[in-house]
């Protein structure tokens, strides 16, 4: 089968309509949008990396530019901004966070309405502080969307979260699309969500929450597993019990790395800090004590090394049925995951990763182009 056929039966079996109702959309967490609407977007991401495979052009969005602001370091999902705002024909450009006045307290909302009104999509990404980088990203979405209504402006200007404390929807829509891929239907699908040790920082807690108030809304079976102290923020394990029950799936919690790998068809293993030194760090946050953060950071590093046990290594792996090693990364291997593994699973997880910019695509083409689907079948 070519993979211009590929792209013309993708084509076939999206709903126009329900594309179509994806205009004008941001993407700040996936909860926000319908299981339906999470649907549209993945057949559509996979409909764009089958015509980037088959050499087609996409244009649709030339002398445009996409701007794109991050308060953390990032590799793949900087370079997916950018990859997917040039396969648009768009022109990307990433800020520093640092860099812009928000340093000297410019508002989320003077940030949003400056940057748009010059640009034609916004990303962000802005997780390290909990209970700010989503309410950010919405302030900042505000301000766009009153300065385009007050200027009359008809301009869509979609506004895509690219990491924050709550969510990282870039990265579990990729995920999604991988699963896809290599499983097809994903109902009873078992997944272990697992906290993993981590010698090297505290990492945001939005990838395992992302991961299990996403994957719960296809049937799937996840097993969220972690030390004592590592919670996650309680809503989104909330949600993620009521999205289990209303799609047949399921979702358990437990503290045992063994038990949730065991039968597990994909495994998810990944660190993230703990939860009371998180909150903690708000308020050191707040007041802008650098040595507090940097002592509180210690200390979290401190709480990791207690769990050095929790590691993905070849026995682990034995306990799953023969599962799929799934990660965001980076990996620390020899820490969360071992060398072994990490070898093995080397190219599959360039090709989890890769699945972002085609999801970066999908966000922007299905918010800002009317009659998407006619203008790609057009290109085919
Ligand atoms: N997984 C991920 O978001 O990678 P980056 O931090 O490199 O963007």
């Amino acid at each position: 089968m070519s993979a211009a056929l590929t792209a013309a039966e993708i084509a076939r079996a999206i709903d126009p309509n329900a594309l179509e109702s994806l205009h004008g959309k941001s993407m700040l967490l996936t909860s926000d949008w319908a299981a339906d609407e999470i649907a549209t977007l993945c057949q559509t991401a996979e409909l764009f990396e089958a015509l980037d495979r088959a050499g087609v052009k996409t244009p649709l969005f030339e002398h445009q530019l996409n701007l794109a602001v991050f308060f953390d370091a990032s590799t793949r999902t900087k370079s997916s901004w950018a990859g997917a705002s040039a396969r648009l024909g768009s022109t990307p450009i990433v800020f520093d966070g640092s860099s812009t006045q928000v340093s000297h307290g410019e508002t989320a909302e003077e940030t949003g309405a400056m940057l748009g009104m010059n640009s034609h999509a916004l990303g962000f990404r802005h997780d390290l502080i909990l209970g700010e980088g989503n309410t950010f990203m919405r302030s900042a979405k505000k301000g766009i969307d009153d300065y385009l209504a007050a200027s009359g402006s008809e301009r869509v200007v979609p506004v895509v979260n690219l990491q924050c404390d709550v969510d990282h929807p870039t990265q579990s829509l990729a995920d999604l699309c991988w699963l896809r891929e290599r499983f097809g239907d994903l109902r009873g699908k078992r997944i272990a969500v697992s906290w993993a040790y981590s010698p090297s920082y505290a990492k945001p807690l939005s990838v395992p929450q992302g991961l299990i108030t996403l994957l719960t809304r296809f049937g799937m079976d996840v097993r969220l597993a972690h030390p004592e102290g590592y919670d996650l923020i309680p809503e989104t394990v909330e949600q993620a019990h009521r999205f289990a029950a209303e799609s047949g799936g399921a979702f358990t919690t437990g503290g045992s790395m063994d038990e949730a790998f065991a039968d597990a068809d994909i495994v998810y293993p990944k660190s993230w800090g703990p939860y009371d030194l998180m909150l903690e760090r708000v308020e050191a946050n707040r007041r802008g004590d650098r040595e507090a953060l940097a002592a509180i950071e210690k200390r979290a590093l401190e709480r990791n090394r207690r769990h050095t046990d929790w590691i993905c290594d070849e026995r682990r792996m034995g306990l799953t049925n023969e599962a799929l090693y799934m990660h965001c990364l980076p990996a620390d291997i020899g820490a969360e995951v071992s060398a072994g593994v990490m070898d093995g699973a080397r190219v599959d997880l360039a090709r989890e990763a890769n699945k972002k910019v085609y999801v970066v695509m999908a966000l922007l083409a299905a918010a800002k182009q009317r009659n998407l689907l006619g203008i790609l079948e057009e290109l085919l």
